[in-house]
């Protein structure tokens, strides 16, 4: 039945989004029911071929770029928090509709069936100024797309390595359906795709870091056993740190649901569940990562989980990477529609843990203290 909901058409992935993030107000009126699969097969192509092919080449400039960025700041002492509530009663009294079940009564039900609510364009309009800064990003990448990346401010070394350029070479000669307008505006849908999930990935991560100083420790000396040579070689082959981070994944749910789709007509599942059109079903991935079948001791955080692949005795999945696409491990999403940006978060995530552990020692500001809000499904920092 995943495999149903990831993969039939008319269940539309971008359609549920759309609803979610309320895009029909904040990306132009851009047609998010339209049934194609041309972006996400360039998605596919510059996210899982040609990106990570230059991950190496990438690796001296990302690195860098992150330890000015964060050692400077740690040094200044001006990295902070600010937290703001999107929950308070008056929106939820306005604009947030309630959740709506079409299968079972209970919140997060193992194979849960959820229906999500529209959202509002006065807020978005009065908030960002009616996609100020949208349209200015929107008419400089068109602007590069007509005119040429030279028109941006980056060195050519580092211009050939970025997505954008590859996004600009794979549809150069495909103009007709990647006119400029519609090229800028699937960029700025992957920027949204990639924007909040990673960062809040490892807001988790470096918590549970805390938690447990001797994971500090045990990952600080892998890393720096691996790091004579060239450490963006060997990254992905650190096998404690992927386990954290997989497990970490697990044990947060940071996003309670996936592979939400919106019908966009009524369908009858081969199961005979029937779905009108305009509903919007998703998958419990909370209840996914806690099946006492695929996890043993699902409740128990255990750092070491994955480290032995489905031969541990505490994990039961053959897919037990953390950038794996998994029906137990649902953080990607599922099917052909699976997050195409993985690799990009795996290995980035990965850059900056390993800075962070061979740099620093985490400890919590205030160990009692909230950690985390909730925004719809998402858990938020
Ligand atoms: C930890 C970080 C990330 C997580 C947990 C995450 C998760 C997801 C999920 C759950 C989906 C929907 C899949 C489905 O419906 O089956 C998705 C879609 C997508 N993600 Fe990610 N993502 C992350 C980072 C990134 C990054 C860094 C990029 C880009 C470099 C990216 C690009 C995309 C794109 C392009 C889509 C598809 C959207 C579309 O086709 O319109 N993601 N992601």
């Amino acid at each position: 039945m995943m495999t149903e909901l990831s993969e039939t058409p008319v269940l539309s992935q971008r359609a549920a989004y759309a609803d979610m993030f309320g895009f029909k107000h904040t990306l132009n009126g851009h047609d998010s029911d339209e049934i194609t699969t041309r972006k996400s097969r360039l998605f596919g192509r510059v996210l899982q071929v040609r990106g990570p092919a230059q991950f190496q080449e990438l690796y001296p400039f990302l690195h860098r770029h992150l330890r000015t960025a964060l050692d400077e700041d740690l040094t200044l002492g001006c990295l902070a928090y600010v937290y703001v509530s999107l929950m308070s009663p008056l929106l939820r009294r306005h604009h947030i509709h309630p959740v709506i079940f079409i299968q079972r009564k209970d919140p997060l039900p193992s194979d849960g069936h959820v229906v999500f609510r529209g959202n509002d364009g006065l807020i978005h309009a009065i908030i960002t100024r009616r996609g100020a800064a949208m349209h200015l990003i929107q008419n400089t990448l068109i602007d590069a797309i007509t005119g040429g990346m030279e028109r941006l401010d980056e060195k050519p070394e580092i211009t050939k390595l970025t997505l954008l350029h590859h996004l600009l070479d794979s549809t150069a000669t495909d103009r007709t359906y990647w006119t400029p307008a519609r090229l800028s505006q699937s960029i700025l849908g992957l920027w949204l795709a990639a924007s909040h999930q990673p960062w809040i990935n490892l807001h988790a991560i470096l918590i549970e870091l805390c938690l447990r100083p001797e994971w500090q420790d045990a990952l600080r000396d892998e890393a720096l056993a691996h790091q004579a040579g060239d450490l963006a070689s060997k990254i992905n082959a650190l096998p404690l740190l992927d386990s954290f981070m997989r497990e970490t994944a697990r044990v947060n749910s940071l996003d309670r649901v996936s592979i939400r789709r919106k019908a966009l007509t009524d369908y009858t599942f081969s199961t005979r569940l029937l779905v009108p059109a305009g509903s919007t079903l998703a998958v419990s991935s909370y209840a996914v990562s806690r099946n006492a079948t695929v996890y043993a001791d699902p409740e128990a955080f255990d750092g070491r989980r994955f480290v032995n692949g489905c031969n541990g005795a505490q994990c039961k999945d053959p897919a037990s990477r953390f950038a794996d696409v998994s029906e137990n491990h649902l953080i990607w999403g599922y099917g052909s529609l699976a997050c195409p940006g993985r690799h990009h978060a795996s290995f980035i995530l990965k850059i900056v843990i390993v800075h962070i552990v061979t740099n620093y020692s985490l400890q919590l500001v205030d160990a009692e203290g909230p950690r985390w809000w909730a925004w719809e499904d998402f858990r938020m920092p």
